[in-house]
């Protein structure tokens, strides 16, 4: 809640409540982004709705209804706008056109009408730590060192140890300029000059042109790389092949908080608009800076919790390690607890990870029991809940068998660590299989006859419960489904003022088998437990009233994977 609603709230009430923090944060009081839970689009892989075999504008709002029907309030799509598609779509080749495999304006007009006629908003994805090689800023920056955009990306003459993201040394030669740039993911995305005003005023330019064509806000990619440290110096080799993760060396560079405080000032400020930018590395002590009342962002994605199982957050897949609940519990708290004066995005799910039914429960864990667990959590923790496409219908894992059915930049590169690294192409392969993301870019299973509207390309089907079971037309007829769990969820949380506004606070956090927290609002409470094991779990606490779980019945105790929501 922003300083304005505090006082506004305040002032609308009585002397008797006026001093009540708990009043002042009620529902009445929340923003639209705030209220509502927000649905993940990756429209490559929605809804083709011309046959082309890739998803498209016109599919999205072809399913509006759909997405109405879990209650949200907003869409946030992926990029759809001009580009090669060397990292599907972030890779930018124009920041204000659209890919003609998406369609074209007239159907983002489309798109934006029929979804305010729906009460759903459009939330863009702003990818401006780089470009792709093929933006004609790139190509006139590369072409001399003398050129009106010669500064526009980061050149050297020699480059360090730093590697990219996806793998392999982060600078590129250029035979035209004579020189290495700069890129923290991809070699086909350089990294922009954020050092240089032009190239800022560009970018602006670019949000606030989404802005005035009916975008409600933006999620914003990889904003913690933008500013680079004065110096470029080695970092500590951390693989065998000699480099140094460039995210250890430039995420959340001192100083950076100065160009994002620019941006919010010529882009955000003052409008009505969400804004969560992603933010691998940000330090919760360091949070109060970057979101809420004085912050930049009305929040952001941080990753704590989806990658526990990697040292420092660094996702080297082959040198993942088993962690125990407690750990995972306590990203979440603390994460909840950091939040408590701004506002947090509850995922686990989008297009970077692999399916959550397969991550974050133990094997053997029935996994329609599982889905639902989890969708239990997402929507009672405190936050705008995330869900992500096909996640509200149970989807697992894909299921390839070769390295070359990955369509991944990110996973050939982490494939390619881990040989490095001496792993057999067995051994590296069931990295990928665990932990890429082409895990959830696989279509949506729309009708139970053909494959998602996709004529072409490989069926990549979910894995657990065969296509009948991950089925939309299936899904929907099917009471118990997960679809229909993740409705009253939906419809529970947005009524909920205990769920919308109330307190977090875990209890039993040493407890290794289940995750129970409570959220409190005017003397009420809600109480959520969750059974993480594959056997029965002696409850520890009693005298509660279950509103919703993913068991039809009740004991007093809980069973595998059983999550239910008590009034207590
Ligand atoms: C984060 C995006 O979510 C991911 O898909 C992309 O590959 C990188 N940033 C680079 O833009």
């Amino acid at each position: 809640m922003n300083r304005r609603t505090f006082i506004k709230g305040a002032i609308a009430m009585t002397a008797a409540t006026y001093f009540s923090p708990v009043i002042a944060f009620g529902a009445e009081n929340l923003r639209w982004w705030q209220k509502k839970s927000i649905y993940q689009i990756y429209p490559k892989s929605f809804l083709d709705t011309n046959g082309t075999g890739t998803g498209d504008l016109r599919g999205v709002t072809q399913k509006l209804d759909y997405i109405k029907s879990l209650c949200v309030g907003a869409i946030w799509l992926t990029p759809f706008y001009v580009s090669p598609m060397v990292d599907n779509g972030y890779d930018i080749a124009n920041y204000t056109e659209i890919d003609p495999r998406f369609g074209n304006m007239a159907d983002f007009d489309e798109l934006i009408a029929e979804s305010r006629a729906r009460d759903i908003k459009i939330i863009v994805d702003l990818v401006f730590n780089h470009t792709s090689d093929q933006h004609k800023w790139f190509l006139e920056s590369k072409s001399s060192r003398n050129n009106p955009k010669s500064d526009w990306y980061i050149w050297r003459d020699e480059k360090n140890n730093w590697r990219s993201i996806f793998g392999g040394s982060a600078w590129e030669w250029c035979e035209e300029r004579q020189q290495y740039y700069l890129h923290t993911f991809a070699k086909a995305q350089p990294d922009l000059n954020w050092e240089n005003p032009e190239v800022r005023q560009a970018l602006y330019d670019a949000a606030n042109f989404w802005l005035k064509k009916g975008a409600s806000g933006f999620r914003i990619d990889a904003i913690v790389y933008i500013k680079k440290p004065n110096e470029f110096l080695d970092g500590k080799v951390d693989s065998e092949d000699g480099l140094s993760s460039i995210h250890n060396m430039t995420a959340a560079t001192p100083g950076i908080l100065d160009y994002l405080r620019e941006f919010k000032e010529k882009v955000f400020a003052g409008k009505d608009i969400f804004t969560v930018a992603e933010a691998n590395g940000v330090k919760p002590d360091d949070l109060s800076a970057w979101v809420g009342d004085n912050g930049v962002f009305n929040t952001l994605f941080e990753f704590s919790h989806v990658n526990i199982m990697f040292n420092n957050g660094v996702e080297i897949w082959h040198r993942a390690r088993l962690y125990k609940l407690s750990e995972w519990k306590k990203t979440l708290t603390e994460s909840q607890n950091a939040t408590k004066n701004s506002w947090y995005p509850i995922y686990f799910e989008n297009h970077d990870r692999p399916r959550s039914i397969d991550t974050f429960f133990p094997s053997g864990s029935d996994k329609i029991l599982a889905a639902k667990a989890l969708a239990t959590i997402l929507f009672t923790l405190r936050g705008t809940p995330f869900i992500y496409q096909g996640e509200e219908l149970g989807f697992g894992n894909a299921k390839f068998d070769s390295i070359d059915d990955f369509d991944d930049i990110s996973t050939r590169g982490n494939y390619n660590l881990a040989r490095a690294d001496g792993l057999t192409d067995k051994e590296a392969l069931r990295f990928a299989q665990k932990f890429s993301r082409d895990n959830a870019r696989t279509p949506m299973q729309w009708n139970s006859t053909k494959n998602a509207g996709f004529t072409s390309g490989k069926p990549w089907l979910p894995v657990h419960g065969d296509f009948k079971r991950c089925n939309v037309e299936i899904e929907e007829r099917d009471a118990d489904s997960v679809l229909n769990y993740y409705r009253k969820l939906s419809k529970l949380r947005n009524s909920s003022e205990i769920l919308l506004s109330g307190e977090y606070e875990e209890l039993y956090p040493e407890n290794e088998e289940l995750y129970i927290f409570k959220r409190t609002f005017g003397g009420k409470t809600i109480t959520v437990a969750v059974n993480f094991t594959t056997h029965d779990v002696k409850l520890p606490i009693t005298g509660g009233k279950k509103i919703l779980g993913n068991y039809p019945d009740e004991k007093s105790y809980l069973r595998a994977t059983e999550a239910v929501i008590y009034e207590i």
